[in-house]
């Protein structure tokens, strides 16, 4: 049976793609799953679809417990094409069943197919749907996290389909968060949820906050969250709530992280005194390659600590290409609450750590100026400079995350957060 039944009558009738490792330009080393759910009651209704290279395998899955066929209502909470690509398929095996969908679903909607042979219905916040014994309530999230968003909340079963919020890109046979940490590990499912949120809602922060707070608001009991990728939260919904509110926050861990590319080496001899002198004010570090790094992991790694020294090269009066592009998807998630800084060599002209500086200052970062620069070969009176700056930089990472943090212990750091 490759269906499970989540709630009483609910059924999740998603696919497991074991194979992706390449997500639009994001890494998935563990694979995903595309999650829909299935409610038979007195009028059935499926909850999302599936990616469309899995509509045969979502349509196999729902015929094991029902004929399509009988399918009245369709929820769509979202559009983009992992969840919305195989609607083509189930509508012609349910041609009768009405689309629930917000405005900016169906509008979107409309530039994928002809709509006009299908029955919609547009529904906001607050509206619900039957489907016999039990009552969905539909909870707009626009941009969270594209425009068109929604949940869809079934009262009776306190059970919110949270679309991609809470989700995580993992392939696995089980379906339940306990399940999963059982086989593998809670800081495994940890770490998958901040590098989904890192390089997914990171620049919706603020939105993620008041969208938490109208859930309270709302007074929804929620006792199972089911997003559409990855395991579902059965047995702590609660953990999954303080994990987004947190990162909402900005908080993070009291880390450094250097994120560097290099040449001929001479900046990414920088990164070893620099560390050096991080570990010295009593920080802990890590050190990022960016060539020998996948842009999704780096973003993450960003993301759970504190600081960031970010080192470049200079390559014809600019910034070493890797480095730029990694500061240009940086820019693009509109990071806030995070301290950093820049390092590099460079050759006659220099001019890299100068633009690292201009970007990261136009994203609104906290910076540590004028970072380390040195010509050619570090010698080792750059050596100890360099110690020196790592050190500096630490202790104003410190300050920063008492001020923002207090004495709390480092957050957004799985394993150790909860
Ligand atoms: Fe999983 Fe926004 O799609």
């Amino acid at each position: 049976m490759r269906t499970t039944e989540i709630k009483p009558g609910i059924h999740w009738v998603g696919a497991i793609d074991w194979a992706v490792r390449d997500f639009h330009g994001y890494v998935t080393p563990n694979g995903t799953t595309y999650n829909n759910y299935l409610i038979l009651d007195t009028h059935i209704t499926l909850i999302d679809t599936v990616k469309h290279d899995f509509a045969e395998y979502t349509v196999e899955n729902i015929r094991s417990l029902a004929d399509p066929a009988k399918i009245e209502n369709v929820v769509i909470n979202h559009i983009e094409n992992d969840h919305m690509s195989s609607i083509g398929q189930i509508m012609e095996l349910a041609p009768k069943a009405t689309i629930y969908i917000t405005d900016r679903g169906k509008k979107g909607l409309d530039r994928f197919y002809d709509t006009s042979r299908w029955t919609f219905k547009i529904v906001k916040t607050g509206d619900t749907l039957s489907t016999g014994t039990k009552t969905i309530v539909f909870l707009e999230t626009p941009m969270l996290h594209w425009p068109d968003s929604m949940m869809s909340y079934v009262k009776e079963d306190k059970l919110l389909i949270s679309q991609d919020a809470f989700g995580q890109h993992i392939a696995s046979a089980v379906r339940f968060d306990d399940e999963y940490c059982d086989q593998y590990s809670v800081t495994t499912l940890e770490h998958a949820v901040v590098d989904y949120y890192a390089n997914i809602l990171m620049p919706f922060g603020q939105l993620v906050k008041s969208k938490l707070a109208e859930v309270q608001k709302l007074g929804l009991d929620i006792d199972m969250i089911a997003p559409d990728h990855g395991v579902i939260w059965r047995k702590d919904p609660a953990k999954i709530l303080k994990m987004y509110l947190d990162m909402a926050e900005g908080k993070a861990a009291r880390k450094i992280v250097i994120i560097y590319d290099t040449m001929w080496h001479s900046t990414e001899h920088m990164t070893t005194p620099l560390a050096e002198g991080i570990k010295a004010a009593g920080v802990e570090v890590e050190v990022v390659k960016l060539r020998s790094t996948p842009m999704s992991v780096a973003i993450k790694k960003f993301w759970e600590c504190r600081g960031a020294l970010i080192g470049t090269p200079t390559l014809n009066n600019i910034m070493f290409p890797s480095v730029a592009e990694f500061l240009q998807h940086l820019k693009g998630l509109r990071p806030k609450s995070r301290m950093v800084g820049a390092f590099g060599s460079f050759g006659w002209g220099g001019g890299a750590v100068k633009e690292a500086y201009e970007v990261l200052k136009a994203m609104g970062l906290e910076t540590v100026e004028p970072g380390i620069q040195v010509m050619y070969r570090p010698s080792v009176e750059d050596d100890e400079k360099c110690f020196a700056f790592g050190k500096q930089f630490a202790e104003r990472v410190l300050e920063y995350q008492r001020k923002l943090q207090g004495d709390e212990p480092g957050v957004c750091r799985p394993g150790k957060q909860l």
